[in-house]
């Protein structure tokens, strides 16, 4: 390893509970084959062979959530897992409970249905940690409301079902919101602390200051980073817009006069942050285990640091 790089896979606490996870989390939103979504299909056996490459590596933090392929991506997950018996000691697997994605219903009933269907296709008895998802597709009243999705996934948590419960989603002030209600253990922001974006400050510190296990996802702005501009212009699961194809490139370029990947420096911008926990990477082929921990690991100049974040 070269000196001064952080080992990717060095076990860190997962905030206050009393978990170990490594730095890097794999990420399978993709493995659940989303065409609309990253807009290429994901076979069932490119998954299974991605999945037990990923149960054999030293990255041993996964997450997936019951809305990934509409419960795809956790079907494909228990698969392999019957295979191995459960999950493979010292890993670490999470999930999200989602509303329901034809109707919109999120409701402490629906939370139910996810959560069960969840422990079913994983084939688990238990969640490690279950994080309520994508709340920003209701209100704050309606989620956190008597017999609402919050109210059950805490019960979830007191009868043990439910390990550590967390947040994830989108808009910074509303995941703030839900921090600030002291019930979570942890927060998952995606796309918001990137080398394009950096909403997300003021959560990760909050979330930081709080002792929360703070986990930064897409940091590869949901592929542009990682495959490069030319290759894939697609940025937070759209069409990326010119001006962020633009950016992206002068970031390529100037990653390329310093011999640095600019996937490299895309995920170390995460990875180095004292305040992230865990940096969740989505990938779908079985080679992307040991390209990631090298990105990790690629020498990155200071100097870049400044002229990668005035761009
Ligand atoms: N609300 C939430 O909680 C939330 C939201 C978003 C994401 N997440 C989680 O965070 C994970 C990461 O986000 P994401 O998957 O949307 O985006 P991402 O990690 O920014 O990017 C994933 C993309 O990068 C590509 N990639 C990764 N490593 C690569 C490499 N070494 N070379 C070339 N391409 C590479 C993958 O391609 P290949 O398919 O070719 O490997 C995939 O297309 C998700 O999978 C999900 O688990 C959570």
């Amino acid at each position: 390893m070269p000196p001064g790089s952080l080992d990717p896979t060095t076990k860190r606490p997962f905030g206050a509970t009393g978990l170990m996870v490594t730095p890097l989390c794999v990420g399978c939103a993709p493995l659940g084959n989303m065409p609309e979504t990253f807009a290429y299909s994901v076979s069932e056996e490119q998954a299974l062979q991605t999945i037990r490459a990923i149960f054999a590596s030293p990255i041993t933090f996964v997450d997936t959530a019951a809305s990934y392929g509409d419960g795809e991506s956790e079907r494909r997950i228990g698969i392999v897992l019957r295979e191995l018996g459960g999950v493979p000691p010292g890993y670490v697997l999470e999930t999200k409970a989602d509303r329901d994605l034809t109707t919109g219903e999120f409701t402490g009933d629906q939370m139910r249905r996810s959560v069960e269907r969840s422990l079913r296709s994983l084939g688990v008895d238990r969640l490690a940690i279950c994080h309520l998802h994508d709340p920003e597709h209701v209100s704050f009243e309606q989620i956190t409301g008597k017999g609402g999705a919050l109210e059950v996934l805490l019960r979830y948590r007191s009868e043990g079902i439910i390990e550590h419960l967390g947040v994830a989603g989108g808009p910074i002030d509303l995941m703030m919101r839900y921090v600030e209600l002291g019930c979570f253990e942890a927060v998952i922001t995606h796309n918001r602390f990137t080398l394009l974006n950096r909403e997300a400050e003021p959560l990760l510190e909050l979330a930081a200051a709080r002792g929360l296990a703070v986990l930064n996802a897409a940091p590869y702005g949901s592929g542009i980073l990682a495959k490069g501009p030319s290759t894939y212009p697609r940025y937070m699961y759209r069409d990326a817009p010119a001006d962020v194809v633009e950016r992206a490139r002068r970031m390529e370029a100037v990653c390329q006069r310093a011999g640095v990947p600019l996937a490299a420096a895309a995920l170390q911008f995460s990875l180095r942050d004292p305040r992230i926990t865990s940096t969740i990477v989505g990938m779908t082929r079985p080679e992307r285990l040991t390209q990631t921990i090298e990105l990790a690991q690629v020498p990155i100049p200071d100097d870049l640091w400044p002229e990668l974040l005035k761009i």
